[in-house]
């Protein structure tokens, strides 16, 4: 960064650094006596600016074009920037047509527009500031489960079980196959969670972090095909507190940590993108926790606001969800204690009555609803018998109570920076009639 450039400059009380440069030009400026460009290598959303001789202007340095340059980094007399390149060389490496290149210099092209482009996207300053706090966001979640003792665990891709019971599975064979090739069929994972299971018995507390595949037929702004899931299960869990404190926790730390950060990136959203969002003010107090019977009364005094019902044993939908967290104070909340009916079948009785629940947690935040799905999980083997064979197993040998939840990192993201479409946060999104690169 330019900050670490000038802090060597002064600790080797060197004036100048010889440079190469290799980037895209952001502006190419010519004057009579020099020519000054800016140049984006990618790794920050600053561009170096490079000031050259006019010999060395070039018709094709152009807007998008890719450069080679050679020169002396020192510090610039501007106040704007800190350093400059004084150029001995320019290379256009790469033309770029200013004319059929989607974005234009210095406008501000909506997420909309860029979304058209998902294999020059990344070339605007908002989605590649995004794509770095997506990358810093993923080492902030690694961070918090290395840093709490939790073993990363590389659940499979393809797997013979539906975690979640919903048949929204994408089946895999060999293409042209008459025949299983697993012997069985055969499916992209629609969760981690029973592989974390199996090695939580032995690690007490594992995660795992990965793509998840659903076929669901949506056009929504949260759904997508294939989206990346953080999941962690905790073993010798006492209550549901267990659970909602790892999922604070996380989000919290995975938060204060890309602020930090990524100050410039997160900054050009405040400004720009998303103005008036701010992530900060969901952390000012701890999140509340209320059970779904609570949701259910506090949806019910409003009902003529719904498009669906939400009587008691219905599923919360979108709107009641971010009604709720509006209710809440526009912070993250917890719904707990769901009707039994409602969730899979490994989520832990609450053997209550006569409204049956099931000690599952929702976490739904602003603007997106529900962002991780997790339950204490039936660890009796008598309750369970009924069910999977190997499921029942784990319960059969030294069966503790647990618990997990699983984060859907693009929700997150658009949590974190308050982007309206989920297409919009991941580099090449996937939805139903949409498989572009
Ligand atoms: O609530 P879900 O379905 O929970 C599970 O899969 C559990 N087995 C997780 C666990 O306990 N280990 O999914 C978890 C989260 C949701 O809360 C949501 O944020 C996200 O995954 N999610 C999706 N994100 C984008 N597109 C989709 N189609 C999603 N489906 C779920
Ligand atoms: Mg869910």
């Amino acid at each position: 960064t330019p900050r670490c450039i000038l802090l060597a400059l002064l600790l080797l009380k060197a004036t100048s650094f010889v440079c190469l440069l290799q980037g895209w030009v952001r502006s190419a400026r010519a004057q009579k006596v020099n020519v000054f460009l800016h140049v984006n290598d990618g790794s920050s959303l600053q561009s170096l600016q490079v000031v050259a001789g006019a010999e060395l202007n070039d018709p094709l340095l152009t807007f998008g074009s890719a450069v080679e340059v050679s020169g002396i980094l020192q510090e610039s007399p501007h106040e704007k920037q800190p350093l400059e390149l004084q150029a001995d060389s320019i290379r256009v490496i790469g033309e770029c047509d200013p004319v059929d290149f989607p974005f234009k210099v210095k406008k501000r092209h909506g997420l909309e527009y860029i979304r058209q482009f998902p294999h020059l996207r990344c070339r605007t300053n908002a989605f590649s500031s995004l794509l770095r706090i997506r990358s810093e966001a993923t080492s902030a979640i690694h961070s918090y489960f290395k840093d709490n003792g939790f073993v990363q665990i590389h659940t499979p891709i393809i797997t013979s079980n539906d975690c979640e019971g919903a048949g929204e599975l994408f089946q895999v064979e060999p293409a042209g196959a008459d025949e299983h090739f697993f012997s069985v069929p055969a499916f992209l994972t629609v969760s981690g969670q029973l592989h974390l299971e199996a090695t939580a018995g032995a690690f007490s507390k594992v995660y795992t972090f990965g793509p998840t595949f659903r076929a669901e037929n949506s056009q929504s702004r949260r759904h997508l095909a294939e989206f990346y899931m953080v999941e962690a299960e905790i073993s010798f869990t006492q209550s549901m507190e267990d659970l909602t404190k790892v999922m604070e926790d996380m989000f919290r730390s995975a938060t204060e940590h890309v602020l930090a950060r990524c100050v410039e990136d997160v900054d050009l959203f405040h400004r720009h993108v998303t103005p008036g969002h701010r992530v900060n003010s969901m952390l000012k107090k701890s999140f509340p926790v209320i059970t779904y019977t609570e949701a259910v009364d506090i949806l019910t005094r409003s009902s003529e606001q719904f498009a669906f019902p939400s009587d008691w044993g219905c599923d919360l939908k979108t709107e009641h969800e971010k009604y709720l967290v509006k209710h809440c104070g526009n912070v993250p909340v917890f719904v707990t204690d769901y009707p039994y009916d409602l969730k899979p079948f490994y989520a832990r009785d609450n053997q209550d009555g006569p409204r049956h629940t099931a000690a599952a947690v929702d976490l739904l935040v602003p603007g997106v609803g529900e962002l991780c799905g997790g339950s204490l999980r039936e660890e009796r083997l008598s309750v369970l018998r009924a069910r999977l064979e190997q499921y029942l197993d784990l319960r059969r040998f030294g069966s503790a109570p647990h618990g997990g939840f699983g984060l859907g990192f693009e929700r997150y993201l658009q949590c974190l920076l308050g982007v309206d479409n989920i297409k919009d946060v991941i580099p090449f999104p996937r939805f139903s009639r949409s498989c572009l690169l």
